[in-house]
């Protein structure tokens, strides 16, 4: 049964008992600060079962996107540990209680097939039970009439539930399926957990725990305002019980990426031919770390989640590494995710269709990471190789622990990635002196953030400026130009005197015309020059309040402290930057003017000429919602609306319906910049235009997803805005040139010559089918006589598809003399396997010849059809013309 199937089943079952299906939280676990990813099917419903608010509901079930890390070096090595989950439930809020919530997964769990159910076979499944809790055992017993001796007693650590937090927590009740003496010793769940499977979870959710330990001899606070139900069914192992595979990385939705990783490596999947995964052969053990961990890469970008160092990000990062890596083991050293997520994507897309939408971002970020990690691995290899020679020329077997350190702080080198490249040169590596240096540098490190918190390291010698020379006077919204003295130089965080051409230094002024970047204005752009000295400013940073500091880059002559400079923005830069954050704040008012009020921007950056804004947007929008966001916009533009700055405290502005934007900290007085008055209020520290019409026209360049819930809106403004367009309008002269047609006749003549080719196809389609029937009647003219039998055994051309093997079969089979008994059978090899379709005439069928049982005896019982037409196929290719030879011998008999 595949995935999407387990998934309705379930839905529609507990839909059809009074739940109400919710969809699924998205993977960050924003609300809940202790969290980083949502680990249960039940975390959305917490504030529920605390009685912090009403559900709006008293059942609920869902399918919820799941992701654990704790257990990372699991994965593969055992069947059960994946990262990327789904975790099917249903959800009772202070309703039903035990006896109901274990009649329900008893139902589905053995319903037949055909009534809707899953199928499994209730004299396999074990059941556990927290300790003292005979209320469940009764029900399993006498309600359920499930043996005694399949009723297992387990602790706190296996059988009472919490979120490894503070939160709700219950004793719970699971179910085991057994899946056979091939899969480990017999004996229950306490003894081998790898033959007998867990795969549903009943909690009883009734008390609250506080602080402590993850899963034993934490705190219980008390009881719940109700006694509540949260179960999880482990989506994947289902899925794997009921696809009869031994894990969950050969499932459906994961194992096409063990495929194509078997065919990029040109490495064999499968080589124990253990079932349980613990005995595991290391390249297996790769193949599935592949698989689950770019799954897991698929679903967290599509989340929202980007790599980074930190958090979220950082676990995205680790994640995707592992699976690059593990590929480069495998021999493979092309980046490999342009040929894995889309095959992840399709796995996906039909459970969740957004991924397929959004999969230029998604796949943006993924390829860009490879590459990066990709030119780490190329330069540290090359340290590594260095080493190695110079190791084994002084005689020596063993890499420094030393060498293994640089390679893993300034490379990035996993100490894993250096023991196993190592070892393929034949040496070993100082493990023990590798984690000295490791553990030294943990230390210095604490001692370092320690320092940190306490006295600033990093940003003493602002706070030093600063004391000394008081704030910089700043006057970016004056003046382009003021004769200014340096008061400050740094080089790489430390005082210096002077600096000469070439270098970038940082310089702070006691005045300055400069905009350091904030609110989402880039820094301007311009130079310093003295009667000794010209610099280009490269950026402009306030990284301490009230002290601007400029990166300049020298070039000419020597930047002396206490200088005399004269501070020079660039005007049409300034001129730029002015349109650009400007037409940031139309573009936000016609965004909620066509979408409405709830389109807040969540972030935006602004630079002359360029602008993107974020907001909060559940959907795609469409072309006529953007169109009439660019006209509301140049609209303002036409009407010139005039800009105005006013000053007031924040209450004021409140009052006044200024947007204050949500994580942003504001000082006691505040800046509101208006746009036509009341029609876009922001607070607001950047430089703008004074009349609308000075920022030119406006372009929506793109639109785009960022994240759940969130959309991106691109502009040119300004003369970038003109050009953007002149580009548009070179491409139609260009199209319209090559198509020999005047401009106006471009669209026609695009959907002439589109609706030719589908012609030409159509056309041509026909033509083979009058060949293969040509074909079918040289084949059926070359029957073999078996007995009263006319077989006529064909191997179609290499890459003939399913359909066209079936239909060459029918032919064939028409091409048959009528009265005589016939039969046809057609071969065809793709992608490695072999296919066959067997086809039977009327006076065969007469003779109790059945195509059905014609296929069977060929492919040892597997294939499917009727006694008219039956096929099946993935046997290796090579067995191809065996397969023929078979169905001749069974006809024979
Ligand atoms: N919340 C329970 C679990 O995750 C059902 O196992």
């Amino acid at each position: 049964m595949e995935t999407a199937e387990i998934q309705r089943r379930f839905l529609k079952f507990f839909e059809s008992n009074g739940h109400t299906v919710v969809p699924s939280a998205p993977l960050p676990a924003i609300e809940d600060p202790n969290l980083l990813f949502i680990n249960a099917g039940m975390v959305q419903f917490v504030p529920y079962f605390l009685g912090q608010a009403t559900p709006p509901w008293n059942r609920a079930t869902s399918i919820q996107k799941c992701l654990r890390t704790p257990d990372i070096d699991e994965v593969g090595k055992t069947s059960r540990h994946g990262t990327f989950f789904q975790m099917n439930g249903n959800f009772s809020f202070g309703d039903y209680f035990k006896e109901q919530a274990i009649r329900f997964a008893w139902d589905l769990s053995t319903g037949s097939v055909e009534s809707g159910g899953l199928g499994l076979d209730g004299d396999r499944i074990w059941a556990t039970v927290y300790l003292d809790d005979d209320e469940s055992i009764d029900i399993w017993h006498k309600q359920i009439g499930l043996p005694l001796d399949r009723i297992v007693r387990r602790g706190q650590v296996d059988n009472m539930w919490s979120m490894g937090i503070p939160g709700p927590c219950g004793p719970c009740s699971e179910l085991y399926y057994d899946r056979g003496p091939d899969y480990g010793p017999e004996g229950g769940p306490e003894v081998d957990e790898d033959r007998y499977l867990e795969f549903w979870n009943l909690v009883f959710m009734q008390q609250e725990r506080g602080e402590g330990p993850a899963k034993e001899n934490y705190e219980i606070l008390g009881d719940l305002p109700k006694k509540n139900i949260d179960t999880g069914m482990g989506m994947e192992r289902l899925a794997a019980l009921l696809q009869g595979v031994d894990n969950m990385y050969e499932i459906d939705q994961v194992r096409p990426l063990i495929d194509k990783t078997s065919e990029l490596t040109g490495r064999r999947y499968g080589v124990s031919t253990s079932h349980t995964a613990s005995e595991s052969h290391p390249d297996d053990v790769r193949f599935r770390i592949i698989a689950d961990h770019v799954r897991s890469s698929l679903m967290l970008i599509g989340d929202g989640i980007v790599p980074s160092n930190e958090g979220r990000g950082y676990v995205l990062r680790r994640i995707m590494r592992r699976a690059i890596r593990a590929v480069r083991l495998l021999g493979y050293d092309k980046p490999a995710m342009p040929e894995l997520l889309p095959v992840a994507r399709d796995c996906m897309a039909p459970a969740y269709p957004e991924l397929a939408e959004d999969f230029e971002r998604i796949s943006s970020y993924a390829y860009g990471e490879e590459e990066a990690f990709l030119s780490t691995l190329k330069h540290g290899t090359t340290i590594l190789d260095t080493a190695v020679t110079e190791t084994k020329r002084e005689g020596g077997r063993t890499l420094s622990g030393a060498k293994a350190f640089e390679l893993h702080d300034t490379y990035g080198f996993p100490i894993d990635l250096t023991l196993e490249m190592a070892s393929e040169q034949g040496l070993q590596v100082d493990e023990d002196g590798f984690r000295q240096l490791m553990a030294e540098q943990r230390r210095r490190a604490k001692a370092d953030a320690a320092a940190r918190k306490t006295s600033h390291a990093d940003l003493t010698a602002y706070w030093d400026l600063l004391s000394e020379h008081g704030p910089s006077d700043w006057r970016a919204y004056e003046t382009l130009d003021t004769e200014s003295r340096v008061v400050g130089l740094l080089s790489e965080g430390r005082p210096v005197p002077v600096a000469g051409a070439g270098q970038i230094v940082e310089v702070v002024l006691d005045r300055t015309p400069f905009y350091a970047e904030s609110g989402g204005q880039h820094a301007d752009a311009g130079v310093l020059t003295g009667s000794n000295v010209r610099a280009e400013v490269l950026d402009v940073q306030r990284p301490v309040k009230k002290l601007v500091v400029h990166q300049v880059r020298v070039l000419e002559g020597e930047l002396v402290l206490d200088d005399q400079v004269e501070a020079r923005v660039d005007p049409e830069w300034r001129l730029g930057a002015r349109q650009a954050h400007s037409g940031t704040h139309v573009v936000h008012a016609a965004l909620r003017e066509v979408l409405g009020p709830s389109a807040l921007q969540s972030g935006s950056f602004n630079r002359p000429g360029y602008l993107r804004l974020d907001f909060s947007w559940r959907s795609k929008l469409s072309e006529t919602a953007k169109s009439e966001i660019e006209d509301v916009s140049n609209r303002a533009v036409r009407e010139d609306l005039p800009v105005a700055v006013k000053y007031m405290t924040l209450p004021e502005a409140k009052e006044f319906g200024a947007l204050a934007l949500f994580g942003e900290t504001y000082d006691e007085t505040v800046r509101v910049v208006e746009i036509g008055g009341p029609w876009s209020r922001e607070l607001c520290g950047g430089t703008h235009v004074s009349h609308a019409s000075q920022i030119g026209p406006l372009v929506i360049t793109g639109e785009s997803s960022v994240g759940s819930g969130q959309r991106r809106v691109e502009a040119a403004t300004g003369i970038e805005a003109y050009r953007y367009l002149a580009r548009e309008r070179d491409l139609v002269s260009q199209i319209a040139e090559e198509l020999g047609a005047q401009r106006g006749d471009v669209i026609e003549r695009v959907r002439a010559l589109l609706q030719r080719s589908k012609d030409a196809e159509r056309e041509l389609a026909n033509l083979q089918a009058k060949m293969t029937s040509g074909r079918a009647a040289e084949y059926a003219g070359a029957a073999r006589q078996l007995g009263p039998v006319k077989f006529a055994g064909v191997k179609a051309p290499d890459g003939t598809k399913g359909g066209d093997v079936r239909q060459l079969a029918t032919q064939i089979r028409s091409h048959l003399p009528d009265g005589e008994p016939g039969v046809a059978a057609v071969v065809a090899a793709a992608g490695g396997k072999a296919s066959l379709v067997v086809a039977v005439n009327a006076a065969a069928k007469a003779r109790h010849v059945s195509a059905a049982e014609l296929v069977k005896a060929a492919l040892s019982g597997r294939g499917g059809g009727n006694e008219d037409i039956a096929q099946g196929g993935g046997v290796p290719a090579d067995q191809a013309d065996g397969l023929l030879d078979e169905i001749a011998r069974a006809i024979t008999e």
